[in-house]
């Protein structure tokens, strides 16, 4: 039976339009939700709006529009928009001004009710619109949003409350519990101390607001939007508890503390894993719409593809931490990573196999030192990928695929089966075919980062997008298979690293309602060293550089092959006929032997019966 995967996002505010942090997410669970499709799991990845915020009721006034529904629709139709440009896989989008979410808020308010967790109460203290949140006056001694740089406002409000305090201990032993409830550990740690300094009520319900869900014991109330949010993960039927939800750092304790009491007191199960990623910065200060420094990512997509960008974001920031974007970074990831090591390579090894062998697999022989080397090294970056995917550690299963890439091209660069083709065909076409065998693999472990341009690269191998293929759908000789450039390279100038931000926020802080005690002070970014932007390697840039210069060259031998020594080769070609020899090993479920592992690839308009070296045109006699 299949298991279930169920990732969220956070729902994000509709007070602008989406920017590459909010971006940044939604990809994160695409890849995992994409990765998890491959494995036949049943996956259900959900995304949406938050919108019954006080901010939409601002934003709607500064947009000119009295009817804050109008404006939320036509937000909700820009990020649909932008979602879809961005080709995400999301499969629901959730508004909280839906019905069906409205009925979900009321259900869940009623089993919090039911079990005696609200109560009446005042509260006066420095409130934050942005964060929508109570702040303690320690964490704000200049009474402005550490987060947003915004003057606070003092309230005195008579509201509802939840028991939240009632939960601390239960919340804390669930964390301490279990290790991997929290990731990465730095946040787990943060809210261990956090909890460890006592955990006071929450309120749930806010007066003089004309916009939100209505509170059910008292009409002059609405729901504070936190609690109105937090239940859209139970939205889908059948799925809960999640596997993974994401979010970003500043929304850690709504999740990873509320969210947690509140699901204690409605007895509902806890989810399996809260990961907490990092920050967009731009010049150091964090990526955000009210900071005015927001980078729009479907512009980026645009400009370096979809693809380019999802690489790019992982490649670059080791999920967890913060990272500083730079348009330049982007443009040299593609050009010098994904162009360089990973699309020339696709391209040479294809094309060079449709021109010489009519595009058929061509056969293997005997295996020598460097075929069993690059064996293992694949054997063991599958393993290694397939270990952080489920850690959810994305950048370091990127980091695997990109340096099984750069080993396939140290291979074939040694083998150079385009010179080796004039003397010794049975050898080019044995190292030939490991190549492609080896496209195969690093096509299919890069697939859930770069998902559109991977998937023409595995139609044009003629391989299903299904993990188990990195292992069993081993192209045979004679398995037709077409050439493809999958990237282009790009010098265009850079347009959109924006002005500087408004203002630079020191700190970081976050539902401080909930905490009787100050919150922990963020470090200043060098102090803690979070800035952690992975180097290029100069490895692949290096291999890069030959690649192209030798795609130029290959390009002139293959002619030169065409013209003088395709007879020849294709007269002595033998096909040796062994087995690839078994790459890793496997989880159980999937050891099962799927019935369609090869598909016949599209880009081959030839028929499928010649599983034999592309027959030699006659030479003309001089
Ligand atoms: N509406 C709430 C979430 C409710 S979930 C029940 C919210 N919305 S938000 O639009 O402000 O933020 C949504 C997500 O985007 C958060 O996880 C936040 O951390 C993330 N990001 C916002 N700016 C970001 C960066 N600059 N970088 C990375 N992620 C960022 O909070």
């Amino acid at each position: 039976m299949a298991d279930r995967f169920y990732v969220t996002t956070p729902i994000y505010y509709i007070n602008d339009t989406p920017h590459l942090g909010s971006a940044y997410t939604t990809i994160i669970a695409d890849i995992l939700a994409i990765w998890h499709r491959m494995n036949k799991d049943d996956v259900f990845f959900l995304t949406g709006l938050d919108e019954n915020s006080i901010k939409t009721v601002q934003a709607a006034e500064k947009a000119g529009m009295n009817d804050v529904r109008i404006y939320a629709d036509e937000m909700t139709g820009k990020w649909q928009s932008a979602w879809k440009a961005l080709n995400f896989t999301n499969n629901d989008f959730i508004r909280t001004t839906d019905e069906r979410h409205k009925k979900n808020v009321l259900e869940f308010f009623k089993k919090v009710n039911a079990k005696g967790d609200i109560y009446k109460g005042v509260y006066e203290g420095l409130y934050c619109d942005h964060c929508e949140e109570f702040k303690l006056e320690r964490e704000c001694p200049d009474g402005m949003c550490p987060t947003h740089m915004k003057p606070l406002k003092r309230i005195k409000e008579e509201n509802y409350y939840f028991k939240l305090s009632k939960y601390r201990d239960r919340i804390l032993k669930h964390i301490e519990d279990n290790p991997d409830f929290i990731k990465p550990a730095s946040r787990r740690n943060e809210i261990i101390s956090f909890l460890k300094q006592g955990l006071i009520d929450t309120s749930i319900s806010r007066q003089h607001l004309k916009w939100g869900i209505e509170f059910p014991l008292d009409r002059s109330h609405r729901f504070w939007v936190w609690f109105d949010a937090l239940t859209n993960y139970l939205i889908p039927k059948g799925y809960w508890p999640a596997q993974v939800q994401l979010m970003g750092k500043d929304i850690a304790r709504f999740h990873c503390i509320l969210w947690v009491g509140m699901l204690m007191s409605a007895e509902q199960e806890i989810p399996k894993t809260m990961y907490v990623h990092g920050f967009f910065t731009v010049n150091g200060q964090r990526m955000g719409k009210s900071l005015g420094n927001a980078i729009d990512p479907v512009a980026l997509a645009n400009k370096y593809s979809i693809d380019a960008l999802r690489y790019y974001v992982i490649r670059d920031i080791s999920i967890g931490e913060d990272g500083d974007f730079s348009e330049k970074a982007l443009q040299e990831r593609l050009n010098n990573e994904i162009m360089a090591n990973y699309s020339n390579l696709f391209y040479r090894v294809t094309s060079f196999i449709e021109k010489n062998f009519g595009g058929m697999m061509p056969e293997k022989g005997e295996y020598g030192p460097a075929e069993n080397a690059l064996l293992e090294k694949a054997g063991n970056a599958v393993q290694a990928y397939e270990r952080h995917m489920k850690n959810l550690e994305l950048t370091r299963a990127l980091a695997a695929t990109v340096d099984l890439t750069t080993e396939v091209n140290r291979y074939i660069q040694a083998k150079e089966p385009w010179k080796v083709i004039k003397t010794d065909q049975n050898a080019a076409a044995t190292s030939l075919n490991l190549a492609a065998n080896m496209l195969r693999t690093v096509t299919l472990l890069y697939y859930p980062f770069m998902p559109n341009r991977c998937g023409e690269g595995l139609k044009a191998l003629g391989v299903k997008p299904q993990w188990w293929n990195v292992e069993r759908a081993i192209m045979p000789p004679g398995h037709r298979i077409g050439s493809i450039m999958l990237f282009k390279k790009t010098a265009e100038p850079l347009t959109a690293q924006p002005a500087a931000a408004k203002a630079a926020p020191q700190t970081m802080t976050s539902i401080a309602t909930i905490g009787t005690m100050a919150a922990k002070k963020e470090p200043k970014r060098e102090e803690k060293g979070i800035v952690r932007s992975i180097p290029l390697s100069s490895k692949p840039e290096e291999i890069g550089k030959e690649i192209s210069e030798e795609i130029e060259t290959m390009k002139g031998v293959e002619k030169g092959i065409r013209k003088r020594k395709k007879t020849a080769f294709n007269e002595v070609f033998i096909s040796a006929g062994a087995d690839i020899p078994k790459q890793i090993t496997m989880d159980k479920k999937k050891e099962e032997k799927p019935e369609d592992d090869l598909v016949d690839n599209p880009l081959s308009k030839k028929k499928k019966a010649a599983a034999k070296p592309k027959k030699p045109k006659k030479q003309k006699a001089k």
